[in-house]
């Protein structure tokens, strides 16, 4: 019988596709194109597996020229980029990977968290271009971790990552989510609190909530304002949920100290964007499980969602019903 044949979107190191090489026929996607490509349209019709990275949508249009698709296996914890009613409607599963990525992302959030707080690169960049005179106490000035406030939007695993890290610096911890997290609330003294006091109360607002159309946009001229003028602001999340012309405001108007974004909307954000141009804003490319560990992980789960589902047996993590 003949292998099944499975499109992924884009090329990947071929030690993390070890595993898929013997079982399947593979065709790959471009490298710099984002989407599964439009040349891979002689393959639709018979292919049975789909891999894709976070920067592909699938959706109806794309499901409905593959009849015989049976897995979606995306490279992400985050579903966005996928119609997951769609795939459901039409028997497709839909397999991701948590788990692998929490360490790796909440260590980001809080190599972002010191670097803004503490003003690292403006400071590195000073001392490079000659701006170093003599030591004086009242140069370089950043906030402290330690005694502030963290309010983490989406305590599930990779917010409760973080506040685990929080504890441990000494930080007072608020947090927002659909569900009460009692475990943390002993662990590390994170205390539940409405929205609107995770805005007014939070020296950092770290976001870890799914892009949903609950969440899309909700940190807005609104939101921004009613935070605090010296809070700062982390994203970890997906771009779309913060709304970036009412961050750039903020940042120029002084309603908010400063922001670190390891996602924006849109992405790639361009070089001419004027948030690159604001000095209290730090901006990442969407690096936050970019370590050599977790990345080998990914994808490893990534295969075996992805085989399961050509076989027909349960994905070791599911995204739709
Ligand atoms: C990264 O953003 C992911 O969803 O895994």
């Amino acid at each position: 019988m003949a292998k099944p044949l499975v499109i992924l979107s884009h090329p990947m190191p071929e030690a993390w596709l070890a595993p898929l090489k013997e079982a399947v026929r593979l065709v790959v996607g471009p490298p710099d194109v984002a989407g599964v490509d439009v040349g891979l349209q002689p393959y639709f019709a018979e292919a049975e597996g789909l891999l894709t990275w976070l920067i592909d949508p699938v959706d109806e249009a794309l499901l409905a020229q593959m009849p015989r698709l049976k897995v979606v296996s995306n490279l992400a914890v985050g579903v966005d980029n996928i119609d997951l009613e769609a795939c459901t409607r039409r028997g497709v599963a839909v397999g991701h990977t948590p788990g692998v990525l929490t360490e790796a992302v909440a260590d980001m959030t809080f190599a972002l968290l010191l670097a803004v707080a503490r003003g690292v690169f403006p400071a590195a960049d000073d001392a490079r271009a000659g701006r170093w005179g003599l030591w004086r106490p009242d140069a370089w000035l950043g906030a402290e971790l330690h005694g502030a406030t963290l309010g983490i939007w989406g305590l599930g695993q990779i917010g409760q990552a973080v506040a685990r890290r929080a504890h441990a610096f000494g930080m007072r911890i608020l947090y927002t989510g659909r569900t009460p997290k009692p475990e943390a609330e002993r662990a590390w003294g994170a205390a539940r609190v409405p929205w609107e006091a995770l805005l007014a109360e939070s020296d950092f607002l770290s976001l870890h909530v799914p892009l949903t159309p609950q969440t899309r946009g909700m940190v807005g001229e609104a939101a921004l304002r009613r935070m605090k003028p010296t809070a700062y602001l982390v994203n970890m999340a997906r771009g779309p949920v913060v709304q970036t012309e009412a961050l750039v405001r903020a940042l120029q108007e002084g309603w908010i100290a400063g922001a670190a974004l390891d996602v924006t909307d849109p992405e790639p954000l361009p070089p001419e964007h004027p948030l690159y141009r604001l000095p209290n804003c730090l901006i990442t490319p969407h690096i936050g499980s970019a370590t050599h560990t977790t990345r080998r992980r990914m994808a490893e789960v990534a295969v075996a969602n992805l085989l399961a589902g050509l076989r027909g047996e349960a994905l070791l993590y599911r995204a739709n019903p």
